[in-house]
């Protein structure tokens, strides 16, 4: 494959930087620290005493909040805009300056400390895309209490498990949330919630929004207005460099969600490294995320990057298309002349399938946007295509995970705008030292296929645990093959040194760019009285890229109706996983095709439903069984396209 011709640098200058940070690690995220404002600066980097635990800037001290807000209102910018905050779905505009954001934080803070949020406490917020959400995040960091934002389109069950998991002493939450076609009501879900979890709260905080309020427990819940009125301002908390900022839960194999550690120093020094190396942004350019804060994308690139350098963020109550059509983020571009906006490809899909001429961008003035920037899931040439087509600017398609925080490989604009080549992120970020593995943990010659890991330490702003499970850290990423993390993705470096992201290693599918286990359904169907068992995989979808589908094997003598067990899974998915979760996917079948020694081979289930060629492995109990799900899947109209 030979690298695109045009206008895009050579590389010698990333080049330049990856290997001033190869060859001497600590020296540059000693400097790279330098950048954000310490209360005692650490006196070294790394810290390897605990590995393959590592951390970073352990015995510095500082406070994200500081450097997200205080500062900048120190450094005479108060005034300057923190926030643009757009509600299509509210028809709500409000700009927020540093300096509002300040005295909106310090009072939720004050609030939280008063009620005894002690340093290292846990906080859910459980809140939509409103700016209050942002303020109890970073009233969290002002008091060094680490939240654990849950996205609002999981099911109460989902908040459960998490209240169970890392017992918060307080949830702030919201009466509502606002979703194109209906008021998601919060409040009962987070009632369920806490009634369904072990571990209950000493107090919820409650936004009431216009739109709906909620009622109160008088007893637990307190109106937001009210709390922030009785508090008073703390100030900014220096904690110590490795103090854990936030939780993330995110899928893994099993139904139990993987609470992902982000420590504090290494967090705002790598974020802070990104919004000019990555993103090519100076202080004052706008910044868009257009994702939710309840992903690591909105933690970080909504919340903490932007604001940490100085970068109006737009925090976006709305959806691509639909909120009013698919000519939004042109409105939203235009209006807060936008510089960088960042987005999953499947956003962009749904924009394409309604303006597939790309009529609506010529209609707006989209001169001041410099980059397009891709993430969450594999991006499609079409799609890619299309908006280079029609925005005229590079698309920059880079990988990363919750687990990360922040980008293991892309093309660093601010750096320099590398050659691409289709089907590649491009190259690894400074800190990431990526290889692929064989099965024995060989590194594989270039073009092989294999497993992606990275060579530990993983850098600054990665995760450093997984929230009271350490066990599982190390089982799930770092025993396999000692001295490596690995990622759960397969992929490919080809001679030139570019990465080529493939496919899951696990059970894990990609749903609008949206993680789910496979697992955390199955243990959802399999309580259906009369599902005896049942594998769910991930299929081929123009719009989501991946959507779940189960196969499912009923008890001997169920006399249910199939519609009806097929209705009651959607519903049971939906109630438990939530409505984010997309199920709708459902065939009924004699048996599941497995091994021998009895897996279930999900992955030639996603071959036969993708029309994809496969080979049937030699090691398939019956072979009979393959034609049993082609046949299963026709008869409920699934269009596979059959190429074996
Ligand atoms: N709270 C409650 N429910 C939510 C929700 C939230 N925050 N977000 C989504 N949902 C619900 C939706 O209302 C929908 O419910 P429905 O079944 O009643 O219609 C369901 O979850 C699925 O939502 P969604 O994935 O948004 O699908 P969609 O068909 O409504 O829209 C896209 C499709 C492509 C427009 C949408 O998926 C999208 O904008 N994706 C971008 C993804 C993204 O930002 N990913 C983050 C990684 S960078
Ligand atoms: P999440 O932790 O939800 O951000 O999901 C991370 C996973 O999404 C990765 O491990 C990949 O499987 C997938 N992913 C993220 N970005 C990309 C990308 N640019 N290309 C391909 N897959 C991606």
């Amino acid at each position: 494959m030979t690298i695109q011709s045009n206008n895009r640098k050579s590389g010698k200058i990333y080049q330049a930087v990856y290997q001033s940070w190869l060859h001497d690690p600590e020296k540059f995220w000693m400097q790279t620290a330098e950048a954000v404002d310490w209360f005692r600066k650490p006196s070294q980097a790394l810290f390897e005493q605990k590995a393959p635990f590592y951390s970073w800037f352990d015995d510095g001290q500082i406070n994200t909040c500081w450097n997200a807000v205080d500062r900048h209102v120190e450094n005479g910018l108060g005034e300057q805009p923190a926030i643009y905050y757009d509600s299509p779905v509210t028809g709500h505009k409000r700009t927020i300056s540093y300096h509002q954001l300040q005295d909106e934080v310090a009072k939720i803070a004050g609030g939280m400390a008063a009620r005894g949020v002690q340093p290292g406490d846990r906080v859910i917020i459980y809140m939509p895309m409103i700016p209050e959400t942002i303020v109890a995040m970073l009233a969290c960091a002002r008091i060094g209490a680490i939240h654990s934002v849950v996205f609002g389109g999981f099911a109460a069950a989902e908040l459960a498990v998490r209240i169970s998991h890392c017992r918060p002493k307080a949830i702030l939450s919201a009466s509502c949330g606002i979703e194109p076609n209906r008021v998601v009501d919060y409040k009962p879900l987070l009632d369920q919630s806490i009634e369904l979890a072990d571990h209950k709260p000493d107090f919820c905080v409650i936004f009431q929004r216009d739109i709906q309020a909620a009622t109160l427990d008088s007893r637990r819940d307190i109106d937001w207005e009210v709390f922030r009125g009785e508090a008073k301002d703390v100030p900014c908390l220096p904690l110590a460099g490795n103090h854990a900022a936030y939780i993330l839960y995110t899928s893994g194999t099993t139904g139990a969600p993987k609470g992902i550690v982000r420590p504090t120093g290494g967090h705002i020094v790598a974020l802070q490294w990104t919004m000019k190396n990555i993103y090519g942004l100076n202080p004052g350019d706008v910044f868009w995320t257009a994702s939710d804060l309840g992903w690591v994308v909105g933690h970080s690139y909504i919340c903490y990057a932007p604001l940490i350098c100085g970068n109006p963020t737009v925090l976006y109550e709305g959806k691509p298309v639909g909120t009013p059509d698919a000519s939004a983020f042109w409105r939203v571009i235009s209006e807060y002349d936008v510089k960088a906006l960042f987005t999953a490809p499947t956003a962009f899909r749904a924009i394409k399938r309604q303006d597939p001429d790309g009529a609506l961008p010529r209609q707006f003035d989209l001169t001041g946007l410099r980059t397009l920037f891709l993430a969450g899931e594999r991006a499609d040439p079409d799609t890619i295509e299309w908006a280079e087509r029609h925005l005229n600017v590079p698309v920059i398609d880079h990988w990363w995970q919750t687990e990360t925080g922040w980008a293991i490989a892309g093309n660093p604009v601010g750096i320099e705008c590398l050659p691409v080549k289709p089907g590649s992120i491009t190259l690894p970020m400074p800190g990431y030292e990526i290889s692929i593995l064989d099965e024995k943990g060989q590194i594989m010659a270039p073009g092989e296929l294999g497993t992606i890991a990275i060579k530990l330490p993983l850098p600054p702003g990665t995760l450093s645990t997984m929230w009271e499970a350490d066990d599982r850290y190390q089982d799930g990423y770092l025993s396999q093959f000692p001295g490596y993390y690995v990622t759960g993705d397969a992929g490919i470096i080809d001679e030139d040194g570019y990465v080529y992201v493939m496919s899951r290693t696990d059970d894990v599918i990609n749903v609008a760019g949206h993680r789910l286990s496979t697992g955390a359904f199955e243990e959802v169907l399999t309580r259906h009285p009369d599902i005896a068992e049942c594998a769910v995989i991930g299929v081929k979808d123009e719009l989501k890229g991946q959507l779940p589908m189960a196969f499912i094997c009923l008890n001997s003598g169920s006399i249910t109706p199939r519609q009806q067990i097929v209705t009651d899974v959607v519903s049971l998915v939906r109630q438990k996983i939530g409505p984010i979760a997309a199920f709708h996917l459902a065939v009924i079948v004699e048996r599941l095709p497995k091994t021998r020694s009895g897996k279930i081979l999900r992955s030639t289930m996603a071959k036969i439903a993708d029309g994809h060629q496969f080979k049937v492995p030699p090691t398939i109990d019956d072979p009979a069984i393959i034609g049993e799900i082609k046949e299963a899947l026709l008869l409920i109209g699934y269009p596979i396209n059959d190429q074996n």
